[in-house]
């Protein structure tokens, strides 16, 4: 009775309360998004004091685009001021025309010539518990050495530097070292397979490849070293491999390629001369998931980028000197590029950097931080909230939370739910959350409160911060002013991409074709009569995976690399604490046995293509999979049946009968 089975299972999910809404969020999770009626107004004694107090942002904005960013623009350090403050010529974006400036004299070197000197910039807290604090000071030092230790190597403005390093101080000076030397950085998240680094090495064409020794995670040692080692055989152009010293790790040193880092910046000069570099030079690289089986290197440029991420963490996270704001992001992702890195220290804040796992050695890791840190803004993910809740209250009922002054939440969308845990249970019913969307590609925030001013609503990111003109579409473009659709940004922003890497190409096509002269951002969204957008999660092949991106093909083609798979198509389906899970469904070349262990087989060959992120969940093998008569897999069916929904049409089907053998089959696998 495979539909007894189904109904089974629909009702355990939406019993557990927590899903989110999935990717193509049917109407029933849309309705009950909107039928969220609470509001959280600014307290008045946060109002009070808060960066931002009143809609006066907004309406400069709306007044004058232009001088409204110019003016932000203006806050940062200038060698040269820019002549032209926007070149929109579509979809390529020039701000700040003609200007200088260095991205790490903004984040450094201006804060030590007055009080912020010794003042934490970085304070670091490795997961065996080992802790280093990193004032102003030493960060200028250390930056600088590291930048003519890198120029030593030969390493030139407009360079690429592959950087694959656990969560270190150094991991965030290497970035700045490149930054201020002009060389154009490409993070590779140290949780990457060999393979990925490698892809993402040959694609950027970089010679320098920096990484560690090893790093801690759960207890164990990421094999850093080890990996980027695998990665460079097949990267002719890599030069030099600079290899930070985190542990008493056992690597192989190759004699003349390889240098320890301490070797590196051994007898360098504290000083090294700033790059002067043009507002719209390269700053860095950073790949990420498509609706293809091939990461993009996303593209972003210095004074735009710095302007955009500089003024939003201000805003978004009311920022102010006396502030230790802790993001619990890697800085392999975007959200550490802007929002450990880039944001907070040209703020002049402390950001504190943790290395490992949230649940190690317990599961209060993150709450002994914040009190021994003494945290008052902490900024996360709600597939982190989300395991937060399933671990309990008590975790962080432990540890004095009284610092905490305000909570942020990124990377997918927030159930009502998670976000009234998280509300209760570590805002302790009196910090503002604010809820940030925005992507990679848009290198800062987009829409999210501004928390002295905005009512917030458990689950929606509210409104377009200012400056940002975000809109919802219909199919044909037309704006819906209110009810569901398309989220699209009308307007050029200071720190959006500047293509894809070497593929102009795609880029025109993924972001600009859809909607003609209008930014498509892959997410649905439905705005209500206040105006306020409720994301609804992607409407490509893009999953989003405990809050990190990955395309369903990129997932196939690890797969279908396994010399015992034919064909296999994944889909995403809800899942309670990673927001969707990997699910895929896998036809086995005729003639090949395959033993009991394939499963484990195959899903150990993913995590060898990608990493573990990519991982499936679960893997249905299959005879057939559902085709048009075309021969296109109707992955939309193969959803339906993964989340246990009744299936679409299927009138399009070469063979409708596949549907069903297919469902007995899942249920069966499932129970
Ligand atoms: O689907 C949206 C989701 O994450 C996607 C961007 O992923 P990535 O480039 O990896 O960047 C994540 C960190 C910025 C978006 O297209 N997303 C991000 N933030 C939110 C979100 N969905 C809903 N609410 C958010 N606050």
């Amino acid at each position: 009775m495979p539909d007894d089975k189904g109904a089974a299972r629909r009702k355990k999910r939406s019993a557990s309360g927590a899903a989110p809404p999935a990717a193509n969020a049917p109407e029933p999770a849309i309705a009950a998004l909107l039928d969220e009626n609470r509001l959280y107004p600014p307290s008045p004694e946060f109002a009070k004091s808060a960066q931002v107090r009143d809609d006066a942002l907004y309406r400069e904005a709306d007044a004058d685009l232009e001088a409204f960013w110019a003016s932000r623009a203006a806050e940062l350090d200038w060698f040269v001021k820019w002549h032209k403050v926007l070149d929109w010529n579509v979809p390529d974006a020039k701000w700040f025309v003609g200007g200088k400036l260095n991205v790490a004299y903004n984040c450094v070197d201006r804060h030590i010539r007055g009080a912020r000197r010794n003042k934490a910039a970085i304070l670091w807290v490795g997961e065996p518990g080992d802790r280093r604090t990193l004032t102003y000071w030493d960060l200028y030092r250390e930056v600088n050495r590291f930048a003519n230790g890198l120029k030593k190597l030969g390493v030139k403005k407009g360079d690429r530097v592959a950087v694959y390093m656990p969560m270190v101080p150094e991991l965030a000076i290497a970035m700045l070292a490149c930054a201020r030397i002009g060389a154009v950085h490409s993070v590779v998240f140290g949780g990457f397979s060999a393979e990925s680094l490698r892809d993402r090495i040959l694609d950027s064409e970089a010679k320098v490849l920096i990484t560690a020794d090893g790093g801690y995670r759960r207890g164990t040692i990421l094999p850093l070293k080890h990996d980027a080692d695998e990665a460079v055989k097949q990267c002719p152009l890599i030069e030099h491999v600079v290899v930070f010293k985190r542990g008493d790790f056992q690597v192989h040193m190759k004699e003349g390629r390889d240098h320890w880092w301490h070797r590196i910046v051994d007898g360098q000069s504290d000083d090294c001369w700033p790059e002067p570099m043009d507002s719209e030079d390269l700053l860095f690289t950073l790949y990420t998931s498509g609706t293809t089986g091939k990461p993009k290197g996303i593209v972003h440029t210095t004074g735009g980028y710095l302007t955009g991420t500089t003024a939003t963490t201000k805003w978004v996270f009311d920022l102010r000197e006396e502030d230790v704001y802790f993001c619990t992001a890697d800085c392999g992702w975007i959200t550490g590029h802007s929002y450990i890195v880039y944001g907070p220290l040209a703020n002049g804040a402390t950001t504190v950097m943790y290395e490992g796992a949230p649940d190690w050695p317990d599961k209060d890791r993150f709450w002994q931080i914040v009190e021994e840190l003494g945290v008052t803004i902490f900024y996360t993910a709600p597939t982190a909230i989300r395991a937060f809740m399933k671990w309990g209250p008590e975790w962080p009922a432990k540890h004095r939370l009284t610092s905490l002054r305000l909570l942020g939440s990124v990377g997918e969308p927030i159930n009502p739910e998670a976000w009234m845990w998280y509300h209760k249970h570590i805002g302790a019913e009196t910090c503002p959350i604010v809820d940030t969307w925005w992507q990679t590609e848009t290198g800062m925030i987009l829409i999210a409160p501004l928390p002295g001013v905005t009512v917030a609503r458990p689950g929606s990111a509210t409104r377009p911060l200012p400056g940002i003109v975000a809109d919802v579409v219909d199919e044909k473009g037309e704006t819906v002013d209110v009810g569901g659709g398309y989220l699209v940004l009308r307007k050029p922003w200071p720190a959006m991409l500047r293509g894809i890497w070497g593929d102009p190409e795609r880029f025109r096509q993924n972001y600009w074709s859809r909607f003609p002269g209008v930014y498509f951002t892959g997410d649905g969204a439905k705005r209500d009569k206040d105006g306020y957008f409720w994301l609804l999660g992607r409407v490509d092949d893009v999953m989003n995976v405990a809050g990190h991106r990955l395309s369903t093909m990129e997932v196939e083609s690890a797969l279908v690399d396994h010399p015992s798979v034919a064909e296999a198509a994944v889909v995403g389906r809800a899942h309670e604490l990673k927001g969707t899970a990997i699910v895929a469904f896998v036809t086995i070349r005729e003639g090949r046995e395959h033993a009991a262990a394939i499963l484990d087989d195959l899903k150990e060959h993913v995590v060898q293509k990608i990493g573990k992120i990519a991982k499936p969940d679960e893997i249905i093998l299959t005879a057939d999979l559902p085709k048009t008569r075309s021969g296109k897999i109707m992955r939309r069916l193969l959803r339906d049946i993964a989340e246990g929904k009744a299936v679409g049409d299927t009138t399009t089907l070469a063979d409708p009968g596949v549907i069903a053998r297919l469902k007995t089959k899942y249920e069966d696998q499932e129970s």
